[in-house]
């Protein structure tokens, strides 16, 4: 898939992979980013030769996903390519007395990683339908494939939109062969969301580099750097690799 003078929307764009994904798509000629967030961040008005047209948006809100594809389809009906970034992590002990009080924030935190992206793919399907060649990229995780103890919910909204991509493929390769269906699955990477945790992670350009690569080749699952060797270890002996990323 090529880039050239594409309209992409891109959540959580601000910063992070997000902000870096941008960089990416601007490198390859796309005419117009739209980033969708809370906030606007450092986000400048143009990168490259790609205008930058920010959408102020809750996407843990239930109607965020709903706002956002309006805006899409009214102003930038010419978009091709969406891809589901914006996520957040939430450290969870299942097991306090106290528990009940995260409910609240795990709530807001399978909307933003789990459903929005879900639902914003299917508002947005009349717009990506209308094109020769349209993507959607849901950037899960590595820790789809494994969880990690401390962030169970996190975790299971990630397998899900992993498996829900999938599903998405096959309905996608047998009516609808021109909107292509990729999942991402980063590695530990360093942004706001790993702050003082965890080594040798990746950059989020390196990251975001890899994932625009992968579209470019049409590849359906991007396994970014050290994820494709977890892939292989869990197929190799998945008891260590679930040890591995049970303390990660
Ligand atoms: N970092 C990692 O190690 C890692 C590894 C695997 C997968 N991932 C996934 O990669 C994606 C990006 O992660 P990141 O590390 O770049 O995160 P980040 O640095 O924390 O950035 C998160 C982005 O999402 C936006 N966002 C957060 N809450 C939002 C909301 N309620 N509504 C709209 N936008 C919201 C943020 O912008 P505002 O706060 O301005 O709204 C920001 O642009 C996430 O899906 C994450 O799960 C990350």
């Amino acid at each position: 898939m090529d880039f050239q003078g594409r309209t992409i929307c891109i959540t959580g764009a601000s910063r992070g992979i997000g902000f870096a994904l941008c960089e990416a798509f601007a490198r390859r000629g796309a005419a117009t980013l739209i980033a969708a967030g809370r906030s606007r961040g450092e986000l400048p008005d143009r990168m490259g030769q790609a205008r930058i047209a920010f959408v102020e948006v809750d996407l843990s809100d239930p109607a965020g996903s709903g706002r956002l594809a309006q805006a899409v389809a009214e102003a930038h009906g010419d978009c091709s390519v969406l891809v589901n970034n914006a996520g957040t992590q939430e450290i969870v002990d299942c097991v306090a007395p106290d528990a009940g009080e995260a409910a609240g924030r795990i709530a807001r935190e399978i909307q933003l990683n789990f459903i929005t992206p879900v639902t914003l793919g299917l508002h947005l399907m009349p717009v990506l339908l209308r094109h020769r060649e349209a993507a959607i990229c849901n950037i899960t995780s590595g820790l789809a494939l494994a969880p990690k103890q401390s962030a169970p919910v996190y975790c299971a909204t990630k397998a899900g939109l992993s498996n829900h991509t999938r599903a998405l493929r096959y309905q996608a390769q047998a009516r609808a062969p021109n909107v292509k269906v990729i999942e991402a699955l980063p590695p530990l990477v360093d942004t706001d969301m790993t702050r003082g945790r965890g080594s040798g992670k990746l950059s989020p350009e390196a990251c975001a580099e890899q994932i625009v690569e992968g579209m470019r080749r049409n590849r359906p699952v991007i396994d970014v750097g050290k994820t494709r060797l977890l892939r292989a270890t869990l197929r190799l002996s998945p008891a260590l690799g679930y040890r591995i990323l049970r303390e990660a």
